[in-house]
């Protein structure tokens, strides 16, 4: 797939080092994101008679933390209030994030402000991985928050950076190591949490502070990693042009020089179309001036652009991927299987082939027709598993089709509706929109990741009747004091493995 038909367009499609180093270097920034996707999902284990689900390790800290200081048990409601707070404020973070990306890229230039950004990871680190130390679970959920506030501004920074150091006919493969990087965070997650490896009482605050080592390897990189040429030509330019009143041409270049930074990158002495192409951006954004958030709605000429960029987004996390990743376990275990936390693993090594596999077809299939493709195969198996757990009363063997089902789920997302959404933003916006555009987007997506996050605990209603599910959308948690902390957490019921 990296290579074409003409020699011209060959040294177009080079995929240099420095390239790679640049690419590498940001998706650094994905593997984090992906990471405290996963991470949180992680620490539970069975306990030793499999009898059911042990509270989960960091909430027996929550418990013991509140009894050391309040002198008393935590009240099992208080207990969900907390925990649920934790996971979600970590989107409410990144809700924040993704809405702040335009503050920072045209300000500091795209490296420079993912460079910045890992102050936000060490202090984040620090909070979570001291907050056992200093009895606080306080500290756990801001440092919550705040690596939050991190993966919404990379969910912007990264795809952007991406998307403008990438030669046009490789954009849609390295884009989609944005997502690579997501998910091998998750995966790596999943294993960690393994209570065999820090997913355990003692070492639950590391498995949470290992997010300083990306963020000091991204510190150590990213200087080596050039500036966007775009950014620098079209942005900067504007500046330089705004103070000089000249437009600098190859021989007259701008500051920081432009054509070397992107020789590096293309690994060629000639990019005399990309500067071309940056430049016929350039001149429209200069007709357009700065696009506004609320402009990106008002003309006609974005409209329909940012329709696409906000209906993919939701398609992307309305498709319930993320029930996957955050009750993946619960779920298994609700289908029978009897080793869930490896059939969550199993699950993360499947989402992590099939992006590798959307790398390779992505510049050959189109990505319309990959998206649809991916989104009508995860209806399928939606319906599979339905059958699947309808039929697991009966015929105890449903479980395995339940786990086909899953796996063929999120196989079919990674073929499209993963990857997609996250790097089309910066190709359908030139210059002028694109940082607007890729935050309403990446908005779009965080909230309604929070919405699926926050609901799906309340849309199982299997063996309930419809006074109680009623009751318990009227009362919140607050009628749930009689369950178990056990099924509290693990709404999906914690005794119905076979
Ligand atoms: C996408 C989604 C993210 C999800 C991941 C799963 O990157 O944006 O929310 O967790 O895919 O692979």
């Amino acid at each position: 797939m990296f290579c074409a038909a003409s020699p011209e367009a060959r040294s177009r499609e080079k995929v240099t080092g420095r390239l790679m180093l640049a690419v590498g270097g940001a998706v650094l920034g994905s593997l984090q994101f992906g990471y405290n996707t996963g991470v949180i999902n992680a620490p539970q284990k069975e306990d030793a008679e499999g009898s059911g689900w042990m509270l989960k390790v960091i909430e027996e800290f929550y418990n013991q933390t509140w009894a050391h200081r309040y002198g008393e048990p935590i009240q099992p409601t208080t207990l969900t209030t907390l925990w649920s707070l934790s996971v979600a404020i970590f989107s409410v973070g990144g809700m924040i994030g993704s809405f702040s990306v335009g503050l920072f890229v045209n300000r500091f230039g795209r490296r420079n402000s993912m460079l910045m950004m890992n102050l936000l990871a060490f202090v984040s680190a620090v909070l979570m991985g001291f907050s056992k130390l200093g009895k606080s679970f306080e500290m756990l959920i801001l440092g919550r928050f705040i690596i939050g506030v991190y993966c919404g501004l990379t969910t912007g920074f990264v795809p952007m950076y991406v998307g403008e150091v990438s030669p046009t006919a490789l954009r849609g493969a390295l884009g989609t190591l944005h997502q690579l990087g997501i998910v091998v965070g998750i995966l790596i997650a999943q294993v960690f949490g393994l209570d065999s490896i820090m997913g355990n009482a003692k070492l639950w605050p590391l498995l949470l502070s290992v997010i300083f080592i990306p963020a000091l390897l991204q510190c150590i990189l990213l200087p080596f990693c050039p500036e966007s040429p775009r950014f620098l030509l079209i942005n900067r330019n504007e500046e330089n042009r705004a103070k000089s009143g000249l437009f600098p041409t190859l021989s007259h270049p701008t500051f920081p020089p432009v054509p070397p930074v992107l020789k590096k990158l293309r690994g060629t002495a000639d990019v005399t179309r990309d500067l071309q192409e940056m430049k016929e951006e350039g001149r429209q954004m200069m007709r357009e001036k700065k696009v506004t958030i609320l402009e990106l709605f008002r003309s006609a000429a974005y409209r329909q652009p940012i329709l696409i960029a906000v209906v993919l987004q939701l398609s992307q996390q309305l498709s319930g991927i993320n029930a996957v990743f955050y009750y993946s376990t619960s779920i298994f275990e609700k289908a029978g299987v009897q080793q869930p936390v490896y059939a969550t693993i199993g699950s993360g090594i499947v989402n992590t082939a099939f992006t590798v596999v959307s790398l390779f077809v992505v510049e050959r299939a189109g990505r319309r027709t990959l998206h649809l493709i991916g989104l009508a195969g995860m209806a399928g198996c939606a319906v599979l598993m339905t059958i699947a757990l309808a039929l697991l009363e009966k015929l105890p063997w449903m479980s395995y089709l339940s786990i086909v089902a899953i796996f063929g789920f999120v196989a079919f997302f990674e073929v499209g509706p993963g990857p997609i959404p996250w790097f089309i933003v910066a190709e359908l916006f030139s210059q002028g929109p694109r940082p607007a555009a890729i935050a309403v987007a990446g908005f779009s997506n965080w909230t309604s990741n929070f919405i699926v996050g926050m609901c799906f605990q309340y849309v199982e209603t299997k063996g309930r009747t419809f006074d109680e599910i009623a009751s318990g959308f009227r009362q919140g948690g607050a009628n749930q004091s009689d369950k178990t902390p056990e099924e509290l957490f693990h709404p999906l019921g914690a005794d119905s493995q076979v």
